[in-house]
């Protein structure tokens, strides 16, 4: 097969149908820069996804995280199934939201109190509304190169060494309550933080930007700094909640944040976010007094959905975790090796069930490091990959599921070793 292979026709002659329609052709611009062409999703099944041009994939996507237990797990799509037929209610009260809340406060440390939105950058947004209405302050500290969704207010100094806006048409008075700083840079954080600041907010495991933990002391010293301070602590664990454990990032540091953000993983595949906190901080909410709009919070379906993955996930916890990330790791020690055996500089990270893998850089202890990668090569690489039935995300980060088994990182091992030779060759010609 090569990039001009037959076998995605379909998929080229549904981009340039989509194209005079679509704005880039897809719903969210990422999704369009898919190489050799971004391929139409027909149905997907457990960890592989079978595309309109009947290829079939094992899928290390996993929706850009949520699919924590692949695309059809029972206890999420018999949830759904079960929420259509009492009916959409759409915008009602319904007795599955304070049951989801409970879930989660049983899971999440941070967690005593829990509010409901349809997306991880909403929650975010709400977040740090929280923290500014709990603190009676504006400014907020963010760490370059930590995403935390696209909304004006913190999509902002998206990679180290930019600290401007991500995107064409944001607002650039809205980033003025922000403050950029390295991740990880505690001394800066030192002299910076004052008790004039509402929260700092960061991913505590980077998993965006190329699968970081933090140095030993950086978060606890983080706690130790905002407590003093009363500044609010978030942790954004929309890629960490229920990924990485059952109680996100901050069970695996063992260091609970003032507010939690989830999303992704918690609804199995459906949309859905939440802010989640103290009692104390989470008060503006609670008593009413802040406005928590949105016609499609906490919709039965999401909800649904979402009460179905974290029952299930809480009953298996102990053995879907261990084994997931074990793979993880099994999978990322042979790209190191089968890279260097074709002789391709190939940098590979993992935490937990996330491995990222970069060209053109040997490894990537920092995020300064990661910045320095070869990205049009990665991205060039999971199109080789894509030829060979795996399909990763374009940037080169993967998640591993509960779904995937023993026989899916065998050929996907093959897959890695015949991308890596054909990156080889294309290096030497
Ligand atoms: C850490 C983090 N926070 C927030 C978001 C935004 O979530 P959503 O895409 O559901 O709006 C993302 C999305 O990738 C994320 O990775």
């Amino acid at each position: 097969m090569s990039f001009d292979s037959p076998s995605f026709a379909g998929a080229r002659a549904y981009r340039e149908r989509a194209l005079k329609t679509l704005c880039f052709g897809v719903s969210s611009t990422p999704r369009g820069r898919q190489v050799p062409a971004p391929i139409v999703a027909d149905r997907a099944r457990g960890a592989h996804i079978w595309d309109s041009d009947g290829n079939r994939y094992i899928d290390y996507s996993a929706g850009y995280g949520p699919l924590i237990l692949g695309h059809s797990p029972a206890c999420v799509i018999n949830a759904v199934k079960d929420e259509l037929d009492r009916g959409l209610r759409t915008a009602s009260v319904h007795a599955g939201e304070a049951q989801l809340a409970e879930l989660v406060c049983d899971t999440m440390p941070c967690a005593e109190k829990c509010a409901f939105v349809s997306s991880g950058s909403e929650a975010v947004h709400l977040a740090m509304r929280v923290a500014r209405a709990s603190t009676g302050r504006t400014q907020i500290l963010k760490f370059r190169g930590n995403y935390h969704g696209w909304f004006d207010s913190i999509h902002a100094a998206g990679s180290v060494g930019n600290d401007g806006p991500s995107t064409l048409g944001q607002d650039l008075n809205a980033l003025k309550s922000l403050t950029f700083v390295d991740w990880g840079d505690i001394e800066t954080v030192r002299r910076t933080l004052t008790g004039d600041f509402a929260a700092v907010i960061l991913e505590p495991i980077a998993v965006n930007g190329g699968c970081f933990m933090p140095a030993p002391g950086f978060i606890e010293e983080l706690r130790e700094l905002t407590r003093a301070l009363g500044v609010v602590l978030i942790f954004d664990e929309v890629i960490t909640g229920y990924r990485l454990s059952l109680g996100g990032a901050q069970q695996v540091l063992g260091v609970t944040p003032d507010i939690a953000v989830i999303g992704k993983a918690m609804g199995g595949g459906l949309p859905i976010g939440g802010v989640v906190g103290s009692d104390a901080v989470m008060e503006p909410l609670s008593s009413g007094r802040l406005l928590h709009r949105g016609t499609f919070n906490g919709n039965p379906v999401s909800v649904g959905a979402a009460v179905g993955c974290i029952t299930y996930l809480a009953q298996h916890a102990d053995d879907i975790y261990p084994r997931i990330d074990a793979m993880s790791a099994d999978l990322a020690q042979h790209i190191r090796q089968s890279a260097a055996a074709h002789g391709v500089t190939c940098a590979v990270n993992q935490t937990g069930s996330a491995v990222q893998i970069a060209m053109g850089i040997a490894e990537m202890p920092t995020l300064a490091d990661a910045a320095k990668a070869d990205f049009n090569a990665t991205r060039q690489f999971t199109g080789h990959l894509l030829e060979r039935g795996v399909q990763v995300i374009g940037r080169g980060l993967m998640y591993l599921t509960a779904a995937h088994e023993p026989g899916d990182i065998a050929e996907t091992k093959v897959a890695f070793d015949g991308a890596f030779a054909a990156m080889a060759r294309e290096t030497n010609v």
